[in-house]
């Protein structure tokens, strides 16, 4: 993991190994934000038609490396596009962005200063997150690598002495942690990260950071009457899990719930995914993975907001033991549901998750699933699907994403649905699919929302697209797991404090 620190320094003057800078669009040129007047200066005030002339558009994402002035201090300096700036105001992502872009364009070098424009504490974490953030690798599993890019990232800021610059720092720092155990946690194979493995886990982290940890095993889940999370979990000879985090602060402002789909692989069960289908259902975690991530980032940061958190671990597998399409489970709080897809099991250990989770009165539920295919066929693979009880409740939650930088729109839960739902059934209360191929995603969301106490406002983050990254980096997300929802659960505990 790399450190990260504050520095006054200027961008001409400070030793690394690279200083990343940004380049702003400006007409059909570009021009460069302020902090870079002395570098611009050690290379005779040149370096805007050097980077021109190097191709430099300043669109975002765009990369242009030149040595560094001379005499040199960095042997590097690195250019990154922050895109337009139509309005005159920088975003905080594209600050992120940049920050990411500029750290992975800088590879192996062992120290790297991020002079970006920072005119806030808002702009500082922006900068320090994207630049940890895109310091990710995953490379447990190589046997030739470098164990880690070591190394130091350093924020040149006139701020660097502020409480407020040294707050944002260390939210970013502590985000940035959650956001890397998230990702690590979605890349470990299914194999080593099994419902039991998982559950140890988050119990190991939760000691580490004062949060309490409680695990029901298989034994404690069929006492309980937990019959959606036994149910998936019944083919695979890795037994289910349903983890409890809380963490209760002195004077809690309000009372957050979370709760998180960890399938920790998705065959399918017996309605079995085709193999392209399965390559990247070990990402079927993630939402659990994320609360878990973002109720200790939240501890650890202080924050006055008590939160609950759910995780609902199985690995959904075809076998003699499996449930089989028309078995009908007896779910936790008294619902029957047929299981005509075993496919659609998310919701199955969800719908459990949710009736516990309402038992503790919380002012909000957030359930975040990478529930859906149909999800991504909706929005595609950045922008996750935000669905609610109440607008209100979800607009709270689409706030804090756009704040955080992680992309989310609303999408409803039409009344029809829930009636196909229970309908499609003709010997259980509902069925687990609709039988139509039609807004798959609305229907899932229906289905969870008819396991929500009612008065308890919830809202539904189908992550099924953003969760995990088939494609190649870009910005400060990494191929893989990427963290999504981290953030914005950090940032709602963060913006009700
Ligand atoms: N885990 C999948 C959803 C998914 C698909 C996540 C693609 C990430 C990428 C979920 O359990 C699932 O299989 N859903 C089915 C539901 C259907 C059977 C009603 C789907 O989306 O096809
Ligand atoms: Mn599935
Ligand atoms: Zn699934």
């Amino acid at each position: 993991m790399s450190t990260i620190t504050l520095s006054k320094s200027d961008a001409a003057g400070v030793k690394t190994d690279a200083v990343v800078i940004g380049v702003v669009k400006l007409g059909g040129g570009v021009t460069l934000p302020a902090g870079t007047e002395s570098l611009n200066a050690a290379y005779g005030g040149k370096l805007v038609e050097v980077l021109s002339d190097l191709g430099a558009t300043g669109k975002s994402g765009e990369v242009t490396k030149v040595p560094g002035p001379k005499p040199a201090k960095s042997p590097s300096l690195i250019a990154v596009g922050l895109g337009p700036a139509p309005d005159g105001e920088l975003k905080t992502e594209d600050l992120r962005a940049a920050a990411g872009t500029g750290v992975r364009a800088a590879k192996t070098a062992h120290s790297v200063a991020l002079a970006l424009p920072t005119p806030d504490a808002e702009c500082i974490r922006a900068v320090a997150e994207g630049a940890l953030l895109g310091r990710y690798s995953f490379t447990a599993y190589k046997s030739e690598s470098p164990s880690d890019v070591p190394g130091n990232l350093i924020v040149l800021t006139d701020l660097a002495r502020t409480k407020e610059a040294k707050a944002a720092l260390e939210r970013a720092e502590v985000t940035a942690d959650a956001v890397h155990q998230v990702r690590d946690w979605v890349n470990t194979p299914p194999s080593d990260l099994h419902p039991v493995e998982f559950a140890a886990q988050a119990l190991k982290l939760g000691k580490e950071y004062g949060v309490k940890v409680e695990v029901l095993d298989e034994k404690a889940l069929a006492k309980g009457g937990y019959g959606g999370i036994l149910g998936v979990g019944q083919g695979s000879t890795n037994p289910p899990r349903l983890v409890r985090l809380s963490y209760t602060p002195k004077k809690p402002v309000t009372h957050l719930a979370f709760v998180g789909k960890g399938i920790t692989f998705d065959s399918g069960g017996l309605s079995l995914k085709t193999s392209t289908g399965m390559v990247s259902m070990k990402s079927d975690m993630a939402g659990a993975a994320a609360v878990i991530g973002a109720t200790v980032a939240i501890a650890r940061l202080g924050l006055p907001v008590q939160v609950t958190a759910y995780a609902a671990m199985a690995e959904n597998m075809p076998s003699g033991s499996a449930a089989r399409p028309s078995d009908v489970l007896n779910m936790y709080g008294g619902k029957t549901v047929e299981v005509l897809n075993t496919d659609a099991e998310g919701r199955l250990v969800l719908g459990d998750a949710l009736v516990r989770a309402s038992e503790d009165e919380p002012d909000l539920i957030i359930d975040v699933a990478t529930l859906t295919g149909a999800c991504v066929v909706a929005l595609g693979t950045k922008v996750a699907g935000a669905f609610a009880n109440t607008d209100a409740a979800r607009d709270r939650v689409v706030d804090a994403a756009v704040t955080a930088g992680e992309a989310m729109w609303p999408l409803p839960i039409p009344s029809e649905m829930l009636d196909k739902l229970k309908s499609h059934s003709k010997v259980a209360d509902l069925a687990n699919i609709t039988g139509e191929p039609w807004g798959g995603a609305l229907a899932a969301a229906a289905f969870l929302g008819d396991f929500v106490a009612e008065g308890i406002d919830w809202v539904h983050l189908d992550v099924a697209g953003p969760a995990f990254n088939d494609g190649g980096p870009s910005g400060y997300t990494p191929t893989g797991g990427t963290g999504y929802a981290v953030r914005t659960l950090v940032e709602l505990a963060a913006s009700a404090s």
